[in-house]
């Protein structure tokens, strides 16, 4: 894809952009009634999380028929003009292709059931071992891998939900049938694809126990016959676009094999999704924990995976927020006095690093974590598995219930905040997850007299007019400081750099300027506080939240 480096990808989760038939979930029609809002911030494409027909076990992410709009959503009519009316504003669409796994209500499932044997080999299925399940795997979800299928003696695989069975890969026959379901995609003017869990598609040969949680995820994840699978999806469905974006949500991935996956020359991907630098509010890798995000360790997964995918040839995905996400605001800003200054460094920080960058709907308002109080208020089965799971371990409701509430994906979920209205201007009804902050944050304040959506702006026109931060090589520096994150961005044939200075705590700071830039002449680019032209002296100053970016000859 020619210029991957100037675009940027917007991403919105239907169940809860906008209601247009009042039944407290969003839809397409209700997407399309606000393309004028979205045109405002001149993204690239649009990334829907899916809206396929689903029983929504876990929010679309179980299909049960790739080729149909669930009607909670609308129709395939109401699709194609929304592909049509984001083509005249030159927004492209990007789908989300769950491709691992498919609902239980799939008919390659039910046919399965019935003991079609082509069926049967779609999925994993296996005896259990002496009265035992075929093997010790654990879903993500909580509980085991395997469910029993039907009233036969088979059980079938399903790392996340029992309703989610896992596709299996290895037969030829199940490739093909999911390379037509891009194909079926593409036909309808798509060009953009985000392929989810992608990288779990080669589990092992033999599914054998595993002797440990890490060791376990090794079993499925990342194996070498993933890239050829990724190689064969691009020769028979998006290769030959022009216009074509791909990414790969790579869970538990490493960076050798994020180069491989995304590296031009090896024709599988455009980019990957990770997620190191989003556990660094986890205790001991558990996600279901709760404390202070490590900031060092934050600095060091970046610089490690910005500097080494660079050199690699590699390319990311830059991101903070996304629907399985709480808000990186509650976890890394500050969500009272300086929301809207934490709100504009967070995004400065990886807007200007190397890759693409990606919007959540609601980001661009500086959008909070829900102030729920209670398990009723949550809907996402993970969240309730993970309560059970907390309170059966021996944490009090009240322990269990600060956790899920600081880690649950539905923070994220919670409907767009059009306005201060009951129900946030997204719907007239009830919605499906209430809102509770919108009296403070809002699309109609924060267009009026906000200044983080004008931010947003600014850093998407900086990135398709700026070289050095579409194209450029990183390198970070400061690399020891305790409070601030800083970046160098620079360009073979060029004496110009970009540096980016973004100080991540509430507190003023001081660091000393690395010597080779010091005495420097420097242009703000783009700054959250005021900030004029000059000269660079031996030390900096960052007013809390601070974000700096200035460009140095
Ligand atoms: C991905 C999705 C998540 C979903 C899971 C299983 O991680 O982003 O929402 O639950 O895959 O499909």
């Amino acid at each position: 894809m020619t210029d991957l480096g100037k675009k940027v990808i917007y991403q919105i989760y239907p169940k809860s952009f906008y209601d247009s038939n009042g039944d407290g979930i969003g839809d397409l029609q209700g997407i399309i009634q606000k393309i004028d809002y979205i045109k405002k911030l001149n993204v690239d494409m649009i990334w829907f999380n899916p809206f396929f027909v689903s029983p929504q076990n876990d929010n679309g992410y179980d299909i049960a028929d790739y080729y149909n709009i669930d009607p909670r959503f609308g129709t395939m009519a109401d699709f194609e003009e929304l592909v049509k009316k984001l083509k005249e504003i030159h927004v492209g669409v990007m789908l989300d292709m769950v491709l691992n796994h498919c609902s239980t209500e799939n008919i390659w499932f039910k046919k399965a059931l019935a003991g079609d044997e082509k069926y049967r080999k779609f999925f994993y299925l296996r005896q259990g071992k002496e009265g035992k399940l075929p093997n010790n795997w654990q879903s993500k979800f909580g509980g085991p891998a395997w469910s029993k299928f039907g009233d036969t003696d088979d059980y079938y695989l399903h790392l996340y939900d029992p309703t989610q069975a896992d596709l299996d890969w290895h037969n030829p026959e199940v490739r093909q049938e999911l390379f037509k379901v891009v194909n079926f995609w593409r036909s309808k003017g798509v060009h953009g694809f985000r392929f989810d869990v992608i990288n779990v598609t080669g589990k092992a040969e033999k599914l054998v126990d595993s002797t440990d949680p890490v060791e376990e995820k090794k079993l499925y994840t990342d194996t070498p016959v993933v890239h050829k699978y990724l190689k064969e999806l691009n020769t028979a469905t998006f290769g030959k676009d022009p216009e074509s974006i791909t990414v790969g949500e790579m869970s538990s991935t490493t960076i050798a094999n994020s180069i491989e996956y995304s590296k031009p020359s090896e024709h599988e991907l455009s980019m990957v999704f990770t997620f190191h630098h989003l556990k660094v509010d986890y205790q001991d890798g558990e996600k279901w924990s709760k404390i202070p995000f490590d900031f060092m360790k934050l600095k060091e997964l970046f610089t490690e995976w910005q500097e080494k995918m660079d050199q690699g040839g590699g390319w990311n995905a830059l991101f903070w927020n996304n629907h399985d996400q709480p808000w990186a605001l509650t976890r890394f800003g500050d969500t009272g006095k300086y929301r809207e200054k934490s709100a504009e460094m967070l995004a400065t920080a990886t807007h200007l690093m190397r890759g693409t960058p990606y919007i959540y709907m609601g980001e661009e308002i500086g959008m909070i974590d829900p102030d729920y109080s209670s398990m009723d208020d949550y809907v996402d089965i993970e969240a309730k598995n993970a309560f059970k799971a907390l309170t059966k371990k021996g944490l009090s409701d009240q322990e269990a219930f600060g956790i899920v509430k600081s880690k649950a994906r539905d923070n994220s979920r919670v409907p767009m905040h059009w306005n201060n209205e009951k129900y946030a201007g997204f719907s007239e009804y009830k919605p499906w997850l209430m809102p509770t902050d919108q009296a403070r944050i809002n699309v109609q304040d924060e267009l009026a007299h906000g200044e983080i959506f004008d931010y947003y702006q600014k850093l998407i026109k900086l990135r398709k007019s700026e070289k050095l931060i579409s194209d450029g090589h990183i390198k970070m520096f400061l690399k020891d400081d305790p409070q601030i994150f800083a970046y160098e961005r620079y360009l073979e044939d060029s004496d110009e750099k970009l540096l980016v200075f973004t100080n991540f705590y509430s507190k003023e700071h001081t660091a000393k300027v690395p010597e080779k830039y010091q005495d420097k002449d420097f242009q703000v680019l783009l700054s959250n506080y005021d900030a004029v032209n000059g000269k660079l002296a031996d030390e900096i100053t960052l007013a809390p939240y601070e974000a700096w970016a200035i460009k140095i000859k």
